[in-house]
């Protein structure tokens, strides 16, 4: 008999030499497949694949204890950045854009346009509308009319120089005839289905690996090395937007877009004008019908305010234009069957639920894992208990292990599961019981009321938060300390060197000499256990975004961390800010409650008027809220890109006792950076705190609050001796009057718009 292949040989069956050898192999395998998931752009093997590798090497370290590597695939989370190119800051962020779903939401998004800047419903605004092209951005700097730099897109404000590769793409002209002095293109390379089908034919004469997408084969073929491989991959560009530039291209979207035709570039032929909603919807019916003969992929219709004027009014939240948006199309959807369930914790404590599938291709991509959403969900009913999957008689149909599920994947984000079929629903199925009881810790997992997902209540006992806490605290975004991955604090966690934050920072001194060493540990060297240590001293010093970012809040990620940050700009200004607005929180929260009955009363005429009496008067009735607290709460609720929900999470992790004492812990080893103002060079008003009153004519409030932030001033809902500018529209009262009584600068609104150059 031939002796079977050692990847054939059952894990029980292994003698203690071929498990060494098997697990050796298996570290390979899955450290190669990891960089190509990761860096090139290209899954060599399905997930299904992969998992099943990394459980039959995790089987034989559950066998074999003794024999896990230092390398061991169990560890791994994921795979270094490729390293080669050099990275470039843009000129100007490149953004991302806000995503709509439906008809509804695209009407949303021209009425928020028009409220924003105070158009009635009637005035004309156009839109243009074109397809979203599903590539890689890319952004070309000509400088007198000769390309000097390409860079991708990176994090938006860095991105890898890729000039040598982007010039060997044909639609990309090297030249400019009558082109500003400075002039950025931006737009998305993509590859054509024709290509990407030639492409990998050819990979796989070649032996070379095939790639999963046309996106995928895109992306690979823009960041090789080798520009010579660039060259002889089709790619191609369309032009749809610009960065820096030092003239103007034209007054609208539209106009620029010709210009860049003019100048040489491909823009989009299914680009058009519209001037509304209705037009806009239509010519997204049109794309979507033409979609599977356009020959390139595109995942939805980008809608832009037409008036660069208007554009320049809207600006820009932190990572998306308040004057563009993406349609999406619907998402790709597939049938297969619910194998398990697996209750994944994260760092808030939340009980996940993970759907384990037989493997399916969505979309080109193979699916075996997928979000379950929460216990409701798998129930079929949402978290105020509607019906989100009726059954013909309009019952929920629920989830249960072994049914047929509907699998549904949109862009990048995670599958889900949507749907059920009750017909192939196998006859022992029974409701799912989502745990009570954390299944890492054993603590009680529970509900708060309005919460919609359970959450085990073991805090930092709980290993998995600990641990997912850590590792979102090393993270890029957070304080990135080099050497120390998610990989190194989950064993310096399990060992008991680090289970908290401020522990890394005293890693140092409780194992940098002494009996127990660092540099002994096995994986560890004099050399490395040093690189460590001044890595983590590199970042005592540290910028306060990250900080408030790294601490994994709930509902703070990093665009409000940044956003709270260049508001309150100093550490002690935001604890402060946050412990006086406590009480308000507490109000804040009884309000709510009390409006939530009326919310729920049937839809009347005069429902919202009835929620804003009944908020109102729970405000109102309360003695023991401090005028200072009600300020602190306005202030941080007011805050661009900040609402009741951030508030109320901040105000709530900081008034924990155990998380308050780790966090003080924690900010005792740093030397947190004040945060900028926003870049604001030769602003009048940089600094300066500034009250908006009465009605204004040429601005909403809204409009006025971000342009004033925009050029650095910090805008306040309240008169006090630290207001320097009040601004005061007609039927302005108490506090213009408070702002005479101090003595304070007050200002028409044309005067305000003259001093800021609008
Ligand atoms: S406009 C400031 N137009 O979609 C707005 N983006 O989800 C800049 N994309 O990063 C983007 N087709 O890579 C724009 N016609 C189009 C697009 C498009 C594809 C990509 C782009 C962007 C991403 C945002």
């Amino acid at each position: 008999m031939a002796e079977l292949a050692i990847g054939d040989i059952a894990v029980e069956a292994l003698t203690e030499t071929q498990a060494r050898a098997e697990l050796a192999r298996l570290a390979e395998l899955l450290a190669g497949a990891n960089l190509a998931y990761h860096t090139e752009d290209a899954p060599e093997i399905s997930d299904a694949a992969y998992d099943a590798l990394k459980r039959r090497n995790a089987a034989i370290e559950a066998r074999f204890p003794e024999l896990k590597r230092e390398d061991s695939p169990s560890e791994q989370v994921g795979a270094p950045l490729a390293e080669g190119f050099a990275k470039v800051r843009h000129a100007v962020r490149m953004m991302s854009l806000g995503n709509a779903f439906d008809a509804e939401e695209v009407r949303d998004f021209d009425a928020r346009i028009r409220r924003y800047l105070g158009l009635a419903d009637d005035a004309p605004l156009a839109f243009t509308a074109e397809p979203k092209i599903d590539g890689l951005s890319l952004s070309l700097r000509y400088e007198g009319g000769v390309l000097v730099q390409a860079a991708t897109r990176g994090d938006g404000a860095e991105g890898e120089n890729v000039t040598a590769n982007a010039r060997t793409i044909a639609d990309i002209p090297e030249r400019l005839d009558g082109a500003p002095e400075v002039l950025e293109v931006r737009g998305e390379v993509y590859m054509s289905h024709a290509d990407f089908a030639a492409l990998n034919t050819r990979q796989e004469a070649q032996g070379g690996k095939r790639f999963a997408n046309p996106r995928n084969a895109a992306a690979g073929s823009l960041r090789q090395l080798d520009a010579e491989i660039t060259r002889s991959r089709p790619l191609k560009f369309f032009a749809y937007a610009w960065g820096a530039l030092s003239a103007p291209l034209a007054e609208t979207q539209m106009g620029a877009i010709e210009r860049l035709h003019a100048l040489g570039f491909e823009t989009n032929p299914l680009t058009v004008l519209c001037d509304g909603p209705q037009e806009m919807l239509a010519h997204y019916a049109r794309i979507e019908e033409q979609r599977a003969t356009l020959g390139y992929d595109i995942d939805g219709v980008v809608y832009k305010v037409n008036d660069l004027a208007l554009q320049a009014r809207l600006g820009f939240r932190s990572t998306t234009p308040r004057w563009a948006i993406a349609h999406k199309f619907p998402a790709e959807l597939a049938w297969t069957r619910l194998e398990s369930i697996d209750i994944q914790v994260g760092r808030t404590g939340a009980l996940s639920p993970v759907a384990r599938l037989t493997p399916v291709t969505v979309g080109g991509v193979v699916v075996s894992n997928a979000t379950l959403h929460n216990e409701d969900y798998i129930a079929g009913r949402d978290a105020r208990g509607e019906v989100i999957r009726p059954d013909p008689e309009g019952h929920p149909k629920d989830i249960r292990l072994g049914d047929w599920v509907q699998v549904y994947r949109a862009g990048d984000v995670i599958p889900k599961v949507a749907d059920v079929d009750l017909s192939k629903r196998p006859e022992d199925a029974r409701p799912y019981t989502f745990p009570a009881i954390c299944p890492e810790c054993g603590s009680e997992a529970i509900r708060e009321e309005g919460d919609a997902v359970r959450r085990c209540t073991g805090g930092l006992i709980c290993p998995a938060q600990a641990v997912e806490k850590l590792k979102h605290f090393v993270s890029r975004a957070a304080f990135d300390i080099e050497g120390l991955g998610a990989k190194q604090v989950e064993q310096f966690y399990r060992d008991g060197w680090i289970k908290e934050p401020a522990d890394i920072f005293t890693l140092k001194a409780r194992y940098g000499s002494g009996m127990q060493q660092l540099k002994n540990r096995e994986g560890w060297g004099e050399k490395s256990a040093a690189n460590l240590f001044d890595a983590i001293d590199e970042r005592r010093r540290i910028a306060l975004g990250r900080v408030i970012f790294a601490l994994g809040i709930r509902h703070v990620g990093e665009v409000v961390a940044n956003d709270l940050a260049r508001h309150y700009l100093r550490w002690d200004t935001l604890i402060a800010a946050v412990d006086t607005a406590r009480p308000a929180a507490a109000r804040h929260r009884r309000a709510e409650a009390a409006v939530e009955a009326e919310r729920k009363a049937a839809a009347s005429e005069d429902r919202r008027a009835r929620i804003k009496e009944t908020r109102d008067a729970v405000w109102a009735d309360d003695p023991q809220v401090p005028p200072e607290a009600r300020a602190a709460w306005d202030d941080l609720v007011g805050v661009d890109g900040i609402g009741t929900t951030v508030a109320v999470a901040l105000v709530t992790s900081f008034g924990q006792e155990a998380e308050r004492a780790s966090i003080d812990r924690l900010v005792a080893h740093l030397d947190i950076q004040e945060a900028e103002r926003p870049a604001t060079e030769g602003s009048p008003v940089a600094g300066k705190t500034v009250v908006f009153t009465g009605s204004l004519e040429k601005m909403t409030r809204a409009e006025a609050k971000a342009r004033a932030e925009a050029l650095g001033a910090k805008v306040s809902g309240s008169v006090s001796k630290k207001t320097d500018i009040v601004v005061a529209g007609p039927g302005a009262g108490s506090k213009e009057t408070k702002a005479r009584e101090l003595g304070v600068e007050i200002m028409d609104e044309d005067a305000w718009l003259a001093l800021i150059g609008a």
